[in-house]
């Protein structure tokens, strides 16, 4: 049985004193739901780590991002090794916000997988197409090459805590969101991916969230389709009652 899980990817919002009131009031939340079947995952900014982390009682606390040496002159980066120290086990990687603002290439990403994974992290890797790639038709090659270029230097077990969060552009902060056809069909062609690159074991195994506008008002027919097993949810994460409300949608659904 997958894992369900629903995470909240908080961006570069939010302050030191909203972070802690976020997690009071999402513990207390989370405390008093009776039905508690699904992971749950803040990713707050850096200089709220510490702060979130600190806080949280039923949820776990990830980074949104780190850099993948070990130590050295890498001025402004943040290594895995000083989030393993603030006792962090899970980071995001590959969003299209860093691919496409911060250039982050197929094969840095793919470096990054091997850091996290090296140092028993779990990660998330997001993948996802551009408007001009679906409507052009080629969403579906367009996904299995982001796979391959981040997954094809490990093999199955190396792969087994992974998370992937599907997260077509198009729907990233505009209020559009994937319909449940064409979630549910990406979600199936990545698994099925999985499956012939890998085995059908890990394919099982693997979680695929759906990333991209989701919120209270659509997380039930998104959550409800067969290979979509969570979210990746920005702007409805930054306040805990609407966060808990997609959280609860997942619990009733199991
Ligand atoms: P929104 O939910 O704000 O569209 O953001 C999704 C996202 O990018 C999560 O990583």
């Amino acid at each position: 049985m997958r894992k369900k899980i629903v995470a909240g990817n908080w961006k570069m919002n939010l302050l030191k004193d909203d972070a802690i009131r976020f997690a009071e009031e999402l513990n207390q939340g989370l405390f008093s739901t009776d039905n508690r079947t699904t992971d749950v995952f803040v990713f707050p900014g850096f200089t709220l780590l510490e702060a979130a982390r600190q806080n949280a009682e039923y949820f776990k606390i990830g980074a949104q991002n780190f850099y993948p040496k070990q130590s050295g002159a890498f001025t402004g980066e943040v290594s895995i090794e000083q989030l393993k120290d603030l006792n962090l086990d899970v980071v995001i990687i590959g969003h299209s916000e860093r691919r496409i603002l911060f250039n982050e290439s197929n094969q840095f990403i793919q470096e990054k997988l091997f850091s996290a994974l090296d140092n028993d992290f779990t990660p998330i890797l997001c993948i996802g197409e551009t408007l001009d790639v679906r409507n052009n038709g080629h969403h579906f090659s367009f996904i299995s090459e982001q796979l391959a270029a981040a997954l094809n230097a490990f093999n199955a077990h190396q792969l087994e805590k992974l998370i992937l969060a599907y997260e077509p552009v198009w729907a990233i902060g505009t209020g559009i969101t994937a319909s449940t056809e064409q979630a549910e069909e990406m979600h199936c062609h990545i698994r099925s991916w999985l499956t012939n690159n890998f085995s059908l074991e890990l394919a099982e195994k693997i979680s695929i969230l759906y990333g991209g506008s989701c919120n209270e008002m659509n997380a039930k027919e998104l959550f409800s389709c067969p290979n979509v097993d969570g979210g990746l949810i920005g702007g409805a994460s930054l306040n805990a009652k609407q966060f808990l409300s997609i959280i609860n949608i997942m619990n009733g659904l199991f």
